[in-house]
C-alpha cells in the first residue's frame, strides 16, 4: 500500500532529526551530516510549498497565517543551515548556531505535525493521500 503524504512528510521529519543530533552530539562526520540535511531538507521545502500547503489552504482557507509563518520559518531554518555549513564544526560559535538551527528545525516540524497535516488528513480522501505521497516522495527523492 502506498504511504500517505503526512506519513511521507513526518518519516522525512524523523529522518533530519536523526542527523541533527548526530550533530548535536558532534558524532561522526558532522559536516558530511550538515551536507546530507541541506540535500533533504531543500527539496522538503520546496514539495511542502509547491503542493502541499497550498492544498491545505485550499482545504482549510483558516490556515493562511500558518502557511505564511511556515514559509518563513523555511528560510529561516535555510538561512541557520547555510551559516553552519560555513563554520568549522566545533570552532568558535558553531554549537550556538547548531542550537538555534535545532531549535527552529523542532518548533517547525511541531507545527506542521500539529497544525497543519491534520488538515489533510481530515479533508483528503485516502487515494487523495496517498498520490500526493507520491508525489512528494517523487520530488524529494527523485
Ligand atoms: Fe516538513
Ligand atoms: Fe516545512
Amino acid at each position: 500500500m502506498a504511504s500517505s503524504v503526512v506519513t511521507v512528510i513526518k518519516e522525512q521529519h524523523r529522518e533530519v532529526d536523526k542527523l541533527v543530533k548526530q550533530v548535536e552530539a558532534e558524532k561522526g562526520d558532522v559536516a558530511a551530516a550538515l551536507q546530507k540535511i541541506h540535500g533533504m531538507l531543500k527539496p522538503h521545502h520546496e514539495a511542502e510549498e509547491g503542493f502541499v500547503y497550498p492544498t491545505i489552504k485550499r482545504v482549510e482557507p483558516d490556515t493562511d497565517e500558518e502557511i505564511k509563518d511556515g514559509a518563513a520559518e523555511h528560510d529561516q531554518i535555510m538561512g541557520l543551515l547555510e551559516e553552519l555549513l560555513n563554520q568549522e564544526p566545533g570552532g568558535p560559535g558553531f554549537d550556538g548556531t547548531v542550537s538555534a538551527f535545532a531549535a527552529e528545525l523542532r518548533h517547525h516540524f511541531e507545527e506542521e505535525e500539529a497544525d497543519l497535516l491534520p488538515e489533510l488528513q481530515e479533508n483528503l480522501s485516502r487515494p487523495e493521500l496517498e498520490d500526493m505521497g507520491e508525489r512528494f516522495l517523487k520530488a524529494t527523492t527523485g
